[in-house]
């Protein structure tokens, strides 16, 4: 009789045992809990019974509210913010198309129209500078070589042989003078042919602190201001 009220014994917990964890897929068996394991959390922009919005745009996540500007987006210096040129150079992916992501788009005219727009929003400065070089090293340097020189790890081996990256870019030296700031970071933006663009990577802030490097490293003294062409001083005669 013990033996038997054993056996039933053993028989029931296996039962119970094999139907808490019973095997397959996702399913978990008995569960503890189960608002916890099942939340009620919703897909991004499924659409939603609880909305304080009309019905046509009850969205799980609500769609930041018109004409607010999210942190970081606009430059608190007043200086930047007075001038055109320089918000536009600030906020620049609003207002230059990038070829990297749209193919069909002719960025010699893009370069061209950020050159007559934009100035560098960032003043130079002993520190800026070196903002900037830190950056470069970081970024640049591989292919354009710690001066400027084209010569970077990528390009010439230690050793002094050729490296794998064969597309050879200008000394800095050579290629900037002439050019307007716009289209430089443009470039350091959206990439030009061989090169890719930087925007992804470095912040806009940065890119115009290494535009101030590159143009030192290049022997040109770069200002603030846009790159127009001065109108030659008329010698006064007496
Ligand atoms: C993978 C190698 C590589 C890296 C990394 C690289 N460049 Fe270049 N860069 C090139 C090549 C190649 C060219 C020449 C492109 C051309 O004119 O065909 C070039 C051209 C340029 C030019 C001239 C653009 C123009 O419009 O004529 C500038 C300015 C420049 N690079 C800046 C930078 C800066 C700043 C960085 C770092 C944020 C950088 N590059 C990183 C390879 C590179």
């Amino acid at each position: 009789m013990k033996k038997h009220f054993l056996f039933v014994a053993i028989v029931i917990i296996s039962a119970f045992v094999q139907s808490s964890c019973r095997s397959g897929g996702e399913n978990p068996g008995r569960i503890f809990m189960p608002d916890m394991t099942y939340s009620n959390a919703y897909d991004a922009y499924s659409s939603t019974k609880f909305q304080y919005q009309s019905d046509t745009d009850a969205m799980s996540a609500i769609l930041p509210i018109e004409n607010t500007i999210p942190r970081g987006y606009l430059p608190c210096d007043e200086e930047i913010r007075k001038d055109e040129a320089k918000l536009m150079a600030y906020l620049f992916k609003n207002y230059f198309e990038n070829p990297m992501l749209n193919h069909n788009l002719n960025d010699t005219e893009e370069r061209a129209r950020a050159a007559s727009m934009l100035k560098n929003p960032i003043v130079k400065s002993d520190e800026v500078l070196a903002e900037g070089k830190a950056k470069y090293d970081i970024y640049c340097a591989v292919c354009h070589g710690k001066k400027g020189q084209g010569d970077g790890s990528l390009l010439v081996l230690a050793d002094g042989t050729d490296g794998a990256y064969t597309a050879v870019p200008p000394a800095y030296e050579t290629r900037l003078p002439g050019m307007k700031d716009g289209e430089i970071f443009y470039s350091i933006s959206y990439g030009k042919n061989m090169m890719g663009g930087y925007y992804a990577q470095v912040s806009v802030e940065d890119r115009w602190k290494i535009l101030h490097y590159i143009k030192d490293m290049a022997g040109i003294g770069s200002t603030s201001e846009l790159a127009v062409e001065e109108a030659p001083v008329e010698e006064v005669v007496e």
